[in-house]
């Protein structure tokens, strides 16, 4: 009994500093203090492990915050995201890009052995009858991206394909001049799930 009123003590004693925080501004250094919530889905540090979250962790800074701009206009949809979005400023947007940005992104897990070969030669050389350009050719040789194209290597491999099957049917329009939308149209399903774990396996040398 003496343990559990403790325990509901101690609640209590953590949930006053936790809305107090909230309501500072971030300190020089500290992480932005919405993170305790999106920690919830995407991990403290953006090394999310529930497949269907994505990783946010050493994603570029530019594109994480393009993507919570678009889910705050409609541009991308997500019923999760756009309930996550509604109540961030421009700042507080540009805040939680860079710190999810700035951490290490760990290699992926969960993927199947079986998709890696074909997954590899689409993504280093594309589909030449398809006219299928290389992933390699955007996202960059080992999968890291930059601020236009996001970095993939260790992305989970459900989440990959879900993006690829949302842009090659139109569902997600947000990319910058329809460039992923053109690419994921000429893929076949089997294609999008190779890539996809394949991406999920790419380490940096
Ligand atoms: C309840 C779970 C949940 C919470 C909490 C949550 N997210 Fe998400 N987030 C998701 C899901 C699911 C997706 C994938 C949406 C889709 O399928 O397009 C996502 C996608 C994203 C993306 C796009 C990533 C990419 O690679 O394009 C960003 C950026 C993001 N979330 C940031 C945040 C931030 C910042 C917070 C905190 C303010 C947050 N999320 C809170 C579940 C969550
Ligand atoms: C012509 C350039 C280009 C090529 C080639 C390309 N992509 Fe992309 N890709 C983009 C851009 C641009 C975006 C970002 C769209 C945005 O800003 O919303 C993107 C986004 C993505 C995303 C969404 C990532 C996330 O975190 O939500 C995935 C997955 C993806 N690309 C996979 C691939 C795969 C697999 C291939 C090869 C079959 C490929 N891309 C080839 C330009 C390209």
């Amino acid at each position: 009994m003496g343990h559990v009123l403790g325990l509901a003590r101690l609640i209590r004693w953590c949930a006053v500093p936790l809305g107090f925080v909230a309501a500072m501004p971030a300190a020089v250094g500290s992480p932005p203090p919405q993170v305790a919530i999106c920690a919830a889905c995407h991990a403290p540090d953006g090394n999310s492990v529930v497949p269907d979250n994505p990783k946010l962790a050493g994603l570029d800074a530019d594109y994480l915050e393009r993507q919570l701009k678009h889910f705050k206009s409609g541009d991308r949809k997500s019923p999760i995201m756009s309930g996550m979005v509604a109540a961030l400023s421009a700042e507080d947007m540009r805040n939680l890009a860079e710190y999810f940005a700035s951490q290490t992104a760990k290699p992926g897990v969960g993927f199947e052995a079986s998709e890696l070969a074909k997954g590899k030669l689409i993504f280093d050389e594309g589909l030449v009858a398809a006219a299928v350009p290389a992933c390699s050719g955007c996202h960059g040789s080992d999968g890291v991206g930059d601020g236009k194209y996001p970095r993939l290597a260790g992305q989970h491999a459900s989440y990959v394909e879900k993006q690829l099957l949302a842009f090659k049917s139109g569902e997600r329009a947000n990319d910058l001049k329809g460039a992923m939308s053109a690419v994921a149209k000429r893929l076949s399903e089997a294609d999008i799930r190779a890539a996809a774990h394949y991406v999920a396996s790419m380490k940096e040398e």
